[in-house]
């Protein structure tokens, strides 16, 4: 017998599911009802009442069974567990930082290290700050500023890495401010906020290299680090032949330490930590973790979180995960892009994001066109996404509106959590509103609060 060896192009999910959790299915009558009754807001959905529940991939992927084998030979102590020193250690070998503060997740990192370093009238400089990034640093009185390369706001352009930091802005911003106000530049990997697009190492580097040339501290958002490095295996010469995990540790190599939420490439439900080179920030950061997480080897956590996290973090830079999972991306993109509906381009890490300002520009953007075609998904095809337009954006301090910069709908994946067939159903509910798009209508609210409205805002539609 001479069979050549089978070759496919189909990049199947590298795993088995051996525990399911059962769809709940609704009709489209329902589905008007349930939404009316939310007040035209899917935040307040009931879960149960979503099919396809793609608001976000925080905290919603599924685990392994070793790392549910992990959480029950967890170790709780409340000091010293070992379940700590498994955790510390995975952190350690895979960032190189020596000092591991658990938190119970991201933004608790992210209010532990602006809280002890910045002040008013501090600017921080990142790509993009995530919106709790950018929460944390204005409650610490200074300034957040977004220096994405020009190209990171154009959703149709096509760039390898969207995500990069615009150096000439950077190096601007250091001048015009003063080092000496500046106590960290940031870097989102990959930029959640600008499309989940990949920031290039020669950009970390030269970032890096800017900041210590003026003695600042540069420290990574690293929620998708996995994914970026991934990225820069596949799109950034000379690293096609490098594992994930030899990149990651090259990406870490250039900050100075980071924050972290595990809830993304932890691939964990909860949990997060800040790590740091330097000791004696790690002092002062572990004070303010003792008063608002807990003692510094549990940190907000219990011990099952950190065993899960210890395993989630190198399982995260599988290299067949890692192609399976960018590829369910891209594999819904090419299919949306074919037939013509516009997305934030290339496809990201972890989200597609559809361009409801080129979609329905029917409908004016005080009038909140994602949100609108957000509610078309749900009705459709009980699919949720989140809008990220002007209902998240528009409301100013004074308590005017103004238009958002980009009127999108994002759909996050969840980790190893949906199959091939069920992105072949999104995109035939997503293809069925594209067609329907002169049907749909804008949006008028009823009621709101003044801060993170989108979280409880009611509207109506406009008919
Ligand atoms: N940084 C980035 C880039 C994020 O995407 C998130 C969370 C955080 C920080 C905060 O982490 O939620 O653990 O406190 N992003 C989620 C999302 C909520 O849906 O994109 P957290």
């Amino acid at each position: 017998m001479h069979l050549k060896p089978f070759q496919t192009n189909t990049i199947i999910e590298p795993f088995r599911i051996r525990s399911i959790e059962a769809m709940h299915f609704t009709s489209m009558e329902e589905r008007q009802q349930l939404l009316k009754d939310a007040g035209y807001n899917p935040f307040l959905l009931k879960a149960d009442d979503v099919q396809i529940d793609l608001l976000t991939d925080s905290g919603t992927g599924a685990m392994s069974k070793d790392q549910w084998s992990a959480m029950i030979a967890s170790d709780e102590s409340y000091a010293g567990s070992s379940s700590y020193y498994k955790f510390e250690h995975a952190i350690q070998d895979i960032t190189g930082y020596a000092n591991v503060i658990p938190t119970h997740q991201g933004r608790a990192a992210e209010n532990i290290l602006f809280t002890t370093i910045a002040k008013p009238g501090d600017v921080i400089p990142s790509n993009t700050h995530f919106d709790t990034t950018r929460a944390h640093v204005e409650h610490a009185g200074a300034e957040a500023r977004d220096l994405v390369i020009p190209e990171g706001r154009k959703p149709g352009l096509k760039h390898p890495f969207k995500g990069n930091m615009d150096l000439d802005a950077l190096k601007a911003t250091i001048e015009e401010t003063g080092p000496e106000r500046i106590p960290v530049v940031m870097m989102t990997v990959t930029n959640n906020s600008g499309g989940g697009q990949p920031v290039s190492m020669k950009n970390i580097k030269k970032t890096s290299e800017l900041a210590h040339e003026y003695d600042i501290p540069f420290f990574l958002d690293a929620c998708r680090f996995a994914e970026n490095a991934w990225f820069i295996k596949m799109r950034e010469e000379g690293y096609a032949d490098k594992s994930p995990i030899e990149i990651a540790r090259q990406m870490f190599d250039y900050a100075d330490g980071c924050t972290m939420s595990a809830k993304k490439d932890g691939m964990t439900n909860i949990g997060g930590f800040l790590a740091v080179d330097d000791l004696e920030l790690a002092k002062q950061c572990r004070s303010l973790e003792i008063l608002t997480e807990g003692f510094p080897t549990y940190g907000g956590m219990a011990g099952y979180d950190m065993e899960a996290i210890a395993l989630g973090l190198y399982e995260a830079l599988d290299e067949k995960y890692l192609r399976y999972r960018i590829r369910t991306i891209s594999y819904l993109g090419d299919k949306l892009t074919e037939a013509g509906v516009p997305i934030v381009q290339p496809t990201g890490g972890h989200a597609i994001y559809i361009d409801a300002k080129e979609m329905l520009p029917h409908i004016p953007p005080l009038e909140y066109p994602a949100w609108s075609l957000n509610n078309a998904l749900y009705l459709l095809g009980g699919v949720r996404g989140v809008e990220i337009g002007s209902i998240m954006f528009g409301m100013q301090p004074d308590g005017t509106e103004k238009p958002a910069a980009l009127e999108l709908v994002r759909l996050a994946f969840p980790r190893r959590v949906y199959t091939q067939s069920h992105v072949d159903y999104l995109s035939e509910v997503i293809l069925s509103v594209f067609e329907q798009r002169d049907q749909l209508t804008g949006y008028r609210v009823v009621s709101q609060s003044n801060v993170l409205r989108h979280f409880t805002v009611q509207l109506e539609p406009i008919e």
